[in-house]
């Protein structure tokens, strides 16, 4: 775990620390990333998540600094994962840009120590997803891909996601169009963690 530097107060220290860790276009996604985060709770409803720890929000949280390792470097994410003793396995290793999650979940410890563990899930698999993820996880994942800064997706399509019966079937609405992409550009395969999660909430939704 990083050493701690910095301790979050409020959003106007957290936004300034992140701010300096990213690009501007990255953070202007990741500040869109945490309110449509917490849009998306509020527009299902959700109670499976920590609300709050120490009077920071979780989406708001969670969505400024998922992204904060990813613009390290292949080497420099190799390297951070080896000093701080984070596991890789096979599949991460071969594609070390999926370590830029679990490195922004070890980082934000610095800033805000002992933050609940299910935000820190959450930030680690924003990308692929998992089956270990709460509703806010859920909304992390559904938020990077929705944001309205996304040019790949039309306005329609976003309409079509958020019209989803629940947090689940949304999930797996954006599981299963991420899917269809990795299949479409062959460019790479499916994460194992996203097959994972699609079983998971098809069997919580019995389908
Ligand atoms: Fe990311
Ligand atoms: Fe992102």
């Amino acid at each position: 775990m990083s050493e701690n530097i910095y301790t979050v107060r409020d959003y106007t220290d957290l936004s300034l620390i992140v701010e300096k860790l990213i690009s501007k276009k990255r953070f202007v996604h990741s500040l869109s990333v945490a309110y449509t985060c917490a849009f998306i709770l509020d527009l299902f409803k959700c109670k499976n998540y920590v609300k709050e720890y120490n009077c920071i929000s979780g989406p708001i949280f969670c969505g400024l600094v998922h992204d904060i390792g990813r613009e390290l470097s292949e080497e420099n994410l190799f390297n951070y994962c080896k000093y701080h003793k984070i596991d890789l396995n096979a599949e991460i290793r071969e594609n070390i840009v999926l370590s830029h999650g679990l490195v922004a979940a070890d980082m934000a410890y610095s800033f805000l120590p002992n933050y609940p563990s299910s935000w820190s899930e959450a930030i680690k698999y924003h990308t692929t997803g998992n089956d270990t993820l709460d509703d806010l996880g859920l909304a992390l994942l559904i938020a990077d891909f929705t944001e309205p800064n996304r040019t790949f997706l039309s306005s329609s399509d976003r309409n079509t996601i958020y019209s989803n019966e629940n947090i689940y079937t949304c999930a797996l609405d954006v599981i299963n169009r991420m899917i269809l992409h990795a299949e479409k550009s062959k460019k790479y395969n499916v994460s194992s963690y996203s097959l994972k999660l699609k079983l998971y909430l098809e069997c919580k939704l019995d389908k």
